[in-house]
């Protein structure tokens, strides 16, 4: 192994040109959203509350979407395409015969792989006529994202941020407000959805089903105001599929490929971007690869039961077949609060009632997830975000597990984000 397969590093002109749409590949086909039996038609409603041309993607037949030239351009101003590292001090730190490698995807401008659908969706509302763009964040990664990339079109943003978040990262908040985005923290008093829960506990400490139904109540009662999601749908897990395309060329040059692909999982839209070309791969080409979603006790939505919920607290969306706790399931925060969500993507629960994705969730005193980020930190030298921490810790997990078993496995793992806004949550659990 040459020294220049450490860091594997794509050229401008190998940043993909569509994105990887797996429903075409699914064992069955999703099934689709509903309505719930009273009240006003949600599915009928979908028009106006995504952008025409996410909701085109969103139930596309097709298996690869162009993605317009301005997009890459955006993409290749944002850092892609992003390294793929071989993790050789940790290897020898761990002592494991596993070969470990880790998709850079903190190497982002707001600091996560969230930009890869915040420009796309962007992109979209500036060329649909939309004049403000309206959205939920939890870790605050994705709501950075989306005024990021609102602003490099041209638009202003307002984000409504899960309160338990929103007082400690104040930083976050700063940047979100440079790249000019309005940010409350939720539940707010600005909407119906908010109001009534701000009203019982003004620090009601807020989830990202709650913040959904802000943002989305927002922007259905102003026309010029487009909501974007930023994880969860079919369309941003696709947006996504970037990060995987790019990991398997990077393969292909290292001469290596997964046995296991690992990331973490809140909504779904870092680990369906890592790994559905693989999945994709495994579906198609029968390779032999297991998938296993990091996530934390607090949300184990993957673990929950597969049916038809909403997507958000105030059940404004349409009902979607999924692997849920229950939209109004209360789960206490956690410095890993982007993976606070009841349920995951469509689209991975599908694959997971088939066996295909494994789960494990990390206990929510997060103490284990955050030593092993800090073996991370000591031998490989980046920061991952508190989120991307669960990543991390299952890949150590299972190279320790290769370790007991002398198995030599090449486990890849997704680092979706870096975790310099988010100290505060570093400093509490290892009490620094
Ligand atoms: C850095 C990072 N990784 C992962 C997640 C989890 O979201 P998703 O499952 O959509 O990737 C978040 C959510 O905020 C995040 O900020």
């Amino acid at each position: 192994m040459s020294d220049k397969r450490l860091g594997i590093t794509l050229n401008d002109n190998e940043l993909p040109k569509r994105w990887y749409n797996i429903q075409p590949d699914l064992p069955e086909p999703l099934s689709p959203p509903k309505d719930p039996e009273h009240g006003e038609s949600r599915v009928k409603a979908l028009p106006e509350m995504l952008l025409g041309e996410c909701l085109r993607q969103e139930f596309s037949p097709d298996k690869w979407i162009d993605i317009p030239e301005p997009v890459r351009e955006l993409y290749v101003q944002a850092g892609r395409p992003r390294q793929l590292f071989r993790a050789k001090r940790l290897e020898k730190a761990l002592k494991t015969p596993a070969r470990l490698y880790y998709k850079a995807e903190f190497y982002s401008p707001t600091g996560s792989h969230k930009v890869n659908t915040a420009l796309a969706q962007a992109y979209y509302a500036q060329k649909e006529g939309y004049e403000r763009i309206s959205t939920e964040t939890g870790a605050g990664q994705w709501g950075t994202a989306l005024a990021y990339g609102a602003s490099l079109v041209g638009l202003p943003s307002i984000v409504f941020w899960v309160r338990a978040v929103h007082d400690w990262k104040h930083d976050r908040k700063n940047l979100m407000k440079l790249y000019g985005a309005e940010v409350h923290a939720s539940p707010s008093n600005l909407t119906g959805a908010g109001r009534a829960l701000y009203n019982q506990n003004p620090k009601h400490p807020g989830s990202l089903g709650i913040a959904v139904s802000e943002g989305l109540e927002v922007a259905k009662n102003d026309d010029k105001t487009i909501y974007s999601l930023g994880s969860v749908l079919n369309h941003v897990l696709m947006h996504q599929t970037v990060i995987g395309l790019e990991a398997q060329k990077q393969f292909e040059i290292a001469e290596d490929y997964p046995d296991v692909v690992i990331s973490c999982l809140g909504g779904g839209s870092n680990f369906g971007g890592f790994a559905l070309p693989f999945v994709g791969d495994r579906l198609t080409k029968k390779r032999d690869i297991r998938f296993i979603a990091a996530q934390s006790e607090v949300a184990p939505n993957l673990t929950g039961e597969y049916k038809y919920d909403f997507a958000d607290h105030a059940e404004l969306t349409p009902m979607m077949k999924m692997y849920t706790l229950g939209h109004r399931k209360e789960m206490r925060p956690i410095k890993g609060d982007g993976l606070r969500y009841h349920a995951a993507a469509p689209v991975l629960s599908l694959l997971r009632k088939h066996g295909i994705i494994d789960t494990i969730a990390y206990p929510a005193d997060e103490k284990h997830v955050f030593e092993h980020a800090r073996t991370f930190v000591r031998t490989e030298g980046f920061l991952p975000a508190p989120e991307s921490a669960y990543s991390v810790a299952c890949a150590i997990d299972e190279a320790l597990a290769c370790k007991e078993r002398k198995e030599e496995k090449c486990i890849a793992f997704n680092i979706s984000g870096h975790g310099f806004m988010d100290m505060g949550g570093y400093s509490e659990v290892l009490g620094l």
